[in-house]
């Protein structure tokens, strides 16, 4: 019983870092690229991602909880879970630890992203806006905080995603996990240029 509710959260923990989880955090990024084509397109993105009907419904229930799950799954499975017990390729076991290295850093990362964005504007201190960012993003530790964060997450989102098809058994032979390695190589460049593309353009204006 209690493997079978283990099986269970972990199937639940992968699903959930792609649904809604994955889907979300592309979403996100490519709003945040409206920056790059000037301070009123991203204003105007980010009024009509504010404006959405039943918006903290769905922050609760798409995005804040589903990530609190599997944040919290993630600290497990990371620090207490017994850990890789399959035999993996050199590169594969790379993978596995940078999987679970960026978890850590993806977590500190969105906890004070959060914290200065949306809690911050739920208290009414401040309006999420190009400002906002411009002014968070003109400290240069800030700017590489943010750079090493987007990075991080694009890279445990991108490699989540091959371990994602093989736990789901959707790639089982050699071929398509080495085909799936190259196209997540792909997702992981195509997502990191989108999210430090709209960081340059708020700390540098360019
Ligand atoms: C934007 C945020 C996040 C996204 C998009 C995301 C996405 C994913 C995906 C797609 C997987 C692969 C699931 C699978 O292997 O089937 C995964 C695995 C994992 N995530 Fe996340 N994740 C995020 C945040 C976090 C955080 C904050 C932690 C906290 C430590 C974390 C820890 C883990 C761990 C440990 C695994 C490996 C699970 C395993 O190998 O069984 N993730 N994540």
């Amino acid at each position: 019983m209690a493997e079978q509710r283990e099986f269970f959260y972990r199937r639940l923990h992968s699903l959930l870092g792609v649904i809604p989880i994955g889907i979300f955090l592309i979403q996100h990024l490519i709003v945040n690229h409206f920056a790059v084509y000037g301070e009123d397109s991203f204003n105007k993105a980010a009024a009509f991602m504010e404006g959405l009907p039943f918006r903290v419904v769905l922050e609760i229930f798409v995005i804040f909880l589903p990530i609190l799950f599997h944040a919290i799954l993630g600290v497990y499975i990371v620090f207490v879970a017994k850990n890789n017990p399959v035999k993996y390729s050199f590169f594969r076991n790379w993978m596995f630890l940078l999987q679970r290295l960026t978890g850590i850093i993806t977590l500190i990362f969105i906890a004070w992203h959060v914290w200065e964005t949306r809690v911050q504007a739920g208290l009414g201190n401040v309006d999420v806006n190009y400002n906002l960012m411009e002014d968070i993003l003109s400290s240069t530790y800030m700017f590489w905080f943010y750079i090493v964060g987007v990075i991080s997450t694009t890279f445990h989102f991108a490699n989540g995603l091959w371990s994602f098809f093989v736990t789901w058994g959707i790639t089982q032979t050699p071929r398509s996990q080495q085909m799936t390695t190259y196209a997540t190589i792909g997702v992981f460049l195509a997502l990191s240029y989108i999210g430090v593309r709209s960081l340059i353009k708020f700390a540098y204006g360019i």
